[in-house]
């Protein structure tokens, strides 16, 4: 099947898919400016965490081909602004402090400003094929783990459209299929702001896999009724004993996942792992504006001034996820040596 292209590498700029407009319109904004790519991020034009990584790398990149600067220290002082700005778009997703912790030392290493210059659009577009890589090794992993006849029950996006690569949750599905398997999709609509109704959905209509939509709310009915084989979802950060920040809900999926005796799995790269953090308590969750959650596509849902609370991820404990599926292989048990035997590969 043929993949969206969420984010492009033009030379000079990039090109994105608005997917603020899916489904109703396919719009390509073409972007020559870092602090325009850091607004798309912010504003969700470029979502899901490997995604965000790989637009961040490209921010950089633009950023500095726009800095003027006489010697090698004035760059890296400007660049620092440049990656500041760009850290501070979204908190929790992973994938971003990783993509920005590599263009910082790419930019460190080499003495000349316009080799500098050069070779972080390379990491950048290095950092992009290497997402594109680790998704589709971890859909192959992935989809070992789905049976002939499943349905699967999925939250928020974690498609092409969110990996700017094959997918995570949605590309061990995708896989799955590929492989003669017949199976079926319950995708939430993920309030506040509809990445499962709007996303999920259009992608899985592309590639040609029956997907039924449902509110959140409508997740414990079909999983009583014995008619989810298994949930998966991606992942913002993992923490290093394998606690996972994603959407808002995860964790009340995974809750009832386990009173109902259905395999629950987390699907990353093992650039959305971060080995610094002991658990999920230290991940940061971004907090967004209320009028999400008020609002829907501008429209009021709730009587004017009632305070309403956003948070955009929650953290799913460790204890909850039957196994963790990265590029490096499929983690379960003990996920505390698990990800320390991979990053010791890594
Ligand atoms: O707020 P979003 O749309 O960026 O949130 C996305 C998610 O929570 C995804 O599940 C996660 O980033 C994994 S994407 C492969």
């Amino acid at each position: 099947m043929t993949l969206a292209k969420p984010i492009e590498w033009l030379g000079d700029r990039v090109r994105i898919l608005d997917q603020t407009r899916l489904p109703q319109e396919e719009v390509y904004l073409e972007l020559d400016n870092y602090r325009d790519l850091a607004s798309a991020i912010r504003e969700l034009k470029v979502r899901g965490a490997p995604a965000i990584g790989v637009a961040g790398a490209y921010a950089v990149a633009l950023g500095a081909l726009q800095i003027e600067a006489r010697t090698k220290g004035e760059f890296l002082e400007s660049l620092r602004g440049v990656v500041d700005a760009i850290g501070a778009t979204r908190p929790t997703a992973r994938n971003l402090f990783w993509a920005l912790e590599h263009m910082r030392r790419v930019a460190q290493a080499i003495e000349d400003v316009a080799q500098t210059k050069a070779a972080l659009v390379d990491e950048a577009m290095k950092i992009h094929a290497e997402e594109e890589t680790a998704t589709r090794k971890l859909s192959q992993f992935g989809a070992e783990l789905i049976k002939d006849g499943f349905t699967i029950l999925t939250h928020c996006n974690a498609g092409p459209l969110a990996t700017a690569g094959y997918g995570t949750a949605l590309g061990i599905i995708i896989r799955a299929k590929e492989q003669g398997k017949r199976v079926k999709v319950l995708a939430t609509e993920t309030r506040p702001l509809l990445q499962g109704a709007r996303l999920t959905t259009w992608e899985l209509k592309k590639a040609g896999i029956p997907v039924m939509l449902i509110t959140d709310s409508m997740a414990g009915y079909f999983m009583r009724r014995g008619e989810v084989g298994c949930v998966i979802v991606g992942a913002d950060r993992i923490a290093a004993n394998g606690d996972t920040a994603n959407k808002i809900g995860t964790y009340t999926l995974a809750v009832l996942a386990r009173e109902n005796n259905i395999p629950f799995y987390v699907a990353a790269p093992t650039t959305t792992i971060d080995p610094a953090l002991s658990s999920g308590e230290e991940i940061p969750i971004e907090q967004r504006n209320a009028e999400e959650v008020t609002h829907i596509h501008g429209s009021a849902i709730a009587p004017e001034g009632i305070a309403a609370a956003n948070p955009a991820f929650d953290i799913t404990p460790h204890r909850y996820i039957s196994a963790i599926i990265t590029e490096k292989g499929v983690i379960r048990g003990n996920y505390g040596e698990g990800i320390k035997g991979i990053f010791r590969r890594v």
